[in-house]
């Protein structure tokens, strides 16, 4: 969606991983909090987003939607008004049919008064899902609800990023590039290798369709929340942060390891997800559970990934040329979660332990290239 929004993914928190309906103004306040005592604000992490079961279940006499009083006292403007005294921004979720998923009142057929409800109370985000739809499973249908809310934001004249969480409709990514600023491309991820796995690799042929302001979303980040080893985490952040999808933290952060620190902050691997080029990783060969993913970085090197989602350790090998760098005699090599520098003739390889990732950023060294460097022009402008 060609909003000026989310021209790299967003980056943020989501309580529904961790937390469930369990979402209150004091979780959404920590959560802020430990943002920046942790760094990960300046990491990058920017958006705090309340999920399902934040209001009541009826509307007010004005058709306006109502916060629960029990869960956040301050209703969502105040909590918004101090996310944002933090210099972060609050998102919020609603739902494309009659009700929630957890029963709470819909917007559908509300959103020109929800959205400016949203407005109102300064949110920045809005998660915007899809239950008790009444949808006749047309496309027609799906794209007229999901753009009825696109309006309605748009015609608030806030900056809002809109995040369709359209599961179970057919190929979103063929008609949701100029609806929404990201979309959900499977269902919900759950804490657990098979899981995570299995939408790594659903979402791994859907490169072309992701972009600056539209990207393919696969669910968020389980990073912490102890259903897979570190090596598993490091692995489902190495390949979220490659596929540039949407970096929500969906974890307890005011329990957090520093493993788990560890890895959400991450500079190197944020790097590429956030790189201003914007192009999704793809599969350059796989073979026996082995992935060579690639992705170009703005500055002309490439993101690689070398990826075994077998359960024996592979020596998994490329090429910088195979993974679309100019033919050089030597690269750099920057292994980003050993935090190591080193130089390659050519030769990209590993042998990776069993559901591990070892991602690298290689770089054309300048010698033989003499286009690399094209001598100063002299315009002779004073
Ligand atoms: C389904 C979505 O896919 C989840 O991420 C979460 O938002 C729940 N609905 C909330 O009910």
């Amino acid at each position: 969606l060609d909003n000026g929004l989310a021209t790299t993914p967003p980056m943020g928190f989501n309580d529904w991983n961790a937390f469930g309906c369990n979402v209150s103004e004091q979780l959404i306040k920590q959560t802020a909090d430990y943002f920046l005592s942790s760094g990960l604000k300046d990491a990058g992490y920017t958006y705090v987003n309340i999920d399902d079961c934040w209001m009541t279940h009826t509307r007010d006499a004005q058709g306006r939607l109502v916060p629960d009083p029990a869960k956040f006292p301050d209703g969502i403007k105040g909590t918004a008004d101090y996310v944002h005294s933090k210099g972060l921004k609050l998102g919020i979720y609603e739902d494309a049919g009659t009700a929630t998923c957890a029963g709470y009142p819909g917007s559908l057929g509300h959103e020109t008064t929800d959205a400016q409800t949203f407005a109102d109370w300064g949110v920045d985000y809005l998660k915007y899902d899809n239950c008790n739809n009444k949808s006749d499973g047309t496309r027609q249908d799906y794209v007229n609800r999901y753009t009825a809310m696109r309006d309605a934001l748009l015609a608030t004249g806030r900056p809002i990023v809109y995040s369709l969480c359209e599961w179970g409709v057919n190929n979103p990514w063929e008609w949701a590039g100029d609806v929404g600023n990201s979309w959900r491309t499977t269902g919900d991820i759950s804490d657990n290798w098979a899981s995570m796995l299995s939408i790594a690799k659903a979402n791994m042929p859907l490169a072309s369709a992701a972009g600056p302001g539209h990207w393919n979303d696969p669910d968020m980040l389980e990073v912490g929340n102890g259903g897979m080893t570190d090596t598993e985490y490091r692995t489902h952040f190495s390949l979220w942060s490659m596929m540039n999808s949407p970096l929500l933290i969906g974890t307890d952060l005011r329990k957090a390891t520093q493993q788990t620190l560890d890895i959400l902050s991450n500079r190197d691997v944020i790097a590429l997800n956030q790189d201003t080029l914007g192009q999704q990783a793809t599969v350059v060969s796989s073979a026996g559970g082995s992935y060579v993913l690639t992705k170009p970085l703005a500055n002309g090197d490439r993101a690689v990934a070398l990826f075994n989602s077998s359960d024996q350790a592979q020596h998994i090998s490329t090429t910088a040329t195979a993974a679309g760098l100019p033919k050089r005699g030597t690269y750099s090599v920057r292994d980003l979660w050993q935090h190591t520098d080193s130089e390659s003739a050519g030769t990209l390889s590993a042998t990776v332990p069993a559901h591990a990732t070892v991602l690298l950023r290689v770089g054309a060294d300048d010698q033989g290239g003499a286009l690399d460097n094209p001598p100063m022009l002299d315009t002779g402008a004073t």
